[in-house]
């Protein structure tokens, strides 16, 4: 008889996480699975929100940003007594197998309920933030790192046009790994991250002789999880370096947008392993990808570390 395996998606929504169903649609039929989807995460696992998928229901779906599953946070899996009827609905649909697509707090919700419950699943790594330990890549960075890239390119226009400097906030929460690829990637002046110490005082000579000698315009890049926020950066520059400053917090622009090419191939891959994981009889673990490729690790070992940036990347800012 055709085994059940269920798959729904966590937290903050990423571009790719629709290619994601996609494959798993098809990699779940190829492999002899009934694939069922858990709309709206685990809000839906308790409301029994679960149905079983389609070819249908993934047509046309890879170029979409977003999940067209829907995706939440949920603070009533955080209670056992929800959890116990998430597994009810579970064992109604004869699911044994269960792939998550989301971040490490997602994650830590179904370690409790893999401890409680013995629900097998496999987790896929999935947030624009891209902070989690064990995982070097997780899906939808890339299509967030192009969306950051495109505007940051349409600022510089206008900033050297007009003389100005700009402060461009990017999401990440405690991690600086979207500002700091973008600083690197665009060709900003600045950068400030939640993981590196900073004084504005030292830059105040640089960038007023720099202003002397003809600049037209600064760039600076702040991660949302810095002390300051992006209006107290522009008053800095305002008084201390004498150029008009404006603002602008990317915000949510970053989570959507067509997914692009290597989020809909790191798409195809991540569901290929975690299905190849949980036939195997691995049965709790996260597909990360390393220097060394895809690997699966433990969820204790992903979920109990903070991810340290690569100081490959984090020499660019001494
Ligand atoms: O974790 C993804 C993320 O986009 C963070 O970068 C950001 O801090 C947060 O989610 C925003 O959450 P919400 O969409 O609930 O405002």
């Amino acid at each position: 008889m055709s085994q059940n395996i269920a798959i729904l998606c966590s937290g903050g929504d990423v571009s790719g996480m629709n290619p994601a169903l996609k494959h798993f649609v098809e990699a779940s039929f190829k492999q002899g699975l009934t694939p069922y989807f858990i709309y709206d995460g685990y809000e839906g696992l308790i409301d029994n929100n679960i149905e079983k998928a389609t070819y249908a229901d993934v047509a046309g779906i890879i170029t979409k940003g977003g999940t067209t599953i829907g995706s939440a946070r949920s603070d009533r899996f955080l209670e056992k007594k929800y959890r116990k009827i998430a597994k009810k609905n579970l064992d109604k649909h004869k699911i044994e197998m269960l792939i998550v697509l989301g971040g490490d707090g997602s994650f830590r919700g179904l370690d409790i309920f893999y401890k409680e419950h013995g629900v097998k699943f496999c987790g896929i790594p999935s947030t624009i933030d891209n902070d989690i330990h064990g995982t070097e890549y997780s899906l939808g960075v890339d299509t967030a790192l192009n969306m950051i890239r495109t505007a940051i390119d349409a600022i510089r226009d206008t900033a050297a046009s007009f003389k100005r400097a700009f402060v461009i906030e990017t999401m990440g929460r405690d991690c600086g790994y979207l500002a700091l690829v973008s600083h690197i990637t665009s060709g900003s002046e600045l950068c400030l991250i939640p993981e590196v110490p900073y004084n504005l005082e030292l830059y105040v000579d640089e960038f007023k002789k720099q202003l002397m000698h003809g600049r037209r315009y600064f760039l600076t890049i702040i991660a949302e999880g810095i002390k300051q926020d992006a209006q107290e950066i522009a008053d800095w520059f305002e008084k201390e370096i004498g150029i008009e400053t404006r603002t602008i917090v990317l915000g949510h622009i970053q989570r959507g947008g067509n997914p692009s090419s290597h989020d809909r191939l790191m798409a195809y891959k991540f569901i290929h392993y975690a299905i190849d994981a949980l036939m195997s009889g691995k049965e709790e673990s996260i597909v990360c990808y390393d220097k060394t490729g895809f690997n699966l690790k433990s969820i204790d070992y992903v979920t109990g570390h903070k991810k340290e940036l690569d100081p490959e990347l984090l020499q660019c800012l001494s």
